[in-house]
């Protein structure tokens, strides 16, 4: 449309897309930051993405975050059922409920009519908890369809505001900073390079996973973003990029 044209965002699209080595990029006008249209511009995006993108008998997978709870408001309630399945990309990331992927999911399924599988873990169960927790065949048959996802869906934030809203303590979050962590998806923190060099004690999707889904998608805006999808984006694990004006414009500043 017209503020698209007037913008310049179709080029700045093919500028990002090129220089990230990804496949397709989404710019929605604004920055998250300073305005919340920009985020609701950016679930309405997403939104469109999904329903241009999913098949029947596909597996989606999502994460948590403000900015996906939009995406999943977003979502117009279907009348017909689009026979998928919509899974939470991980469980017991220690967000409030209304942020937890489980909700999301559930929530996406329920517009789409779709079926939905969750993840039902505690918060923060110590690490040999998690391993016969996943180790359970009704939690193993989740495990597997999140893995081969062909869709999954993610959020993105800064190391710091993640470490701050899952309540590390100081010892940690000294740990992310000495580590260099700059971004967060998925209970993982990355550094500049895209290395993952911390991760939250929950399961779900690993990093490695994403090699054998389908399309990886990676949702965000805000200028104060940049950074933090810049290190998720360099795992060249992603395939798509959803954002705004803002963030787009600064990672053409620091690429
Ligand atoms: C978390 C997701 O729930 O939300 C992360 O697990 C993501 O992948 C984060 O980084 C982003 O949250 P928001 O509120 O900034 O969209």
């Amino acid at each position: 449309d017209l503020v698209r044209e007037l913008r310049g965002l179709a080029d700045v699209e093919q500028r990002l897309a090129r220089r990230l080595g990804l496949q397709r990029v989404i710019v929605v006008p604004g920055d998250a930051d300073v305005d919340d249209t920009s985020k609701k511009e950016i679930a309405r995006a997403t939104a469109r993405f999904l329903k241009e993108v999913l098949r029947e008998g596909q597996v989606l997978a999502v994460t948590g975050g403000s900015t996906l709870a939009e995406v999943a408001l977003s979502l117009p309630e279907e009348s017909v059922p689009l026979g998928i399945t919509v899974v939470p990309g991980r469980g017991g990331l220690g967000e409030d409920v209304e942020l937890q992927a489980n909700t999301i999911a559930a929530e996406i399924a329920r517009r789409l009519r779709a079926n939905y599988r969750l993840l039902h873990v505690p918060d923060d169960l110590p690490e040999e908890a998690v391993e016969t927790v996943a180790s359970q065949p009704q939690v193993r048959e989740i495990l597997d369809l999140i893995r081969r996802a062909d869709i999954v869906l993610h959020g993105v934030g800064t190391a710091e505001e993640m470490a701050r809203r899952r309540r590390l303590g100081p010892a940690e979050t000294a740990r992310l900073r000495e580590r260099g962590a700059v971004g967060e998806a998925f209970g993982y923190y990355f550094n500049r390079q895209g290395q993952p060099v911390y991760q939250t004690a929950s399961f779900g999707l690993r990093v490695e996973d994403l090699a054998h889904c389908g399309q990886v998608v990676v949702v965000g805006g805000g200028r104060s973003k940049a950074e933090a999808a810049l290190a998720v984006i360099s795992t060249g694990y992603q395939d798509v990029l959803i954002t705004d004006e803002g963030l787009a414009w600064r990672v053409l500043e620091l690429t």
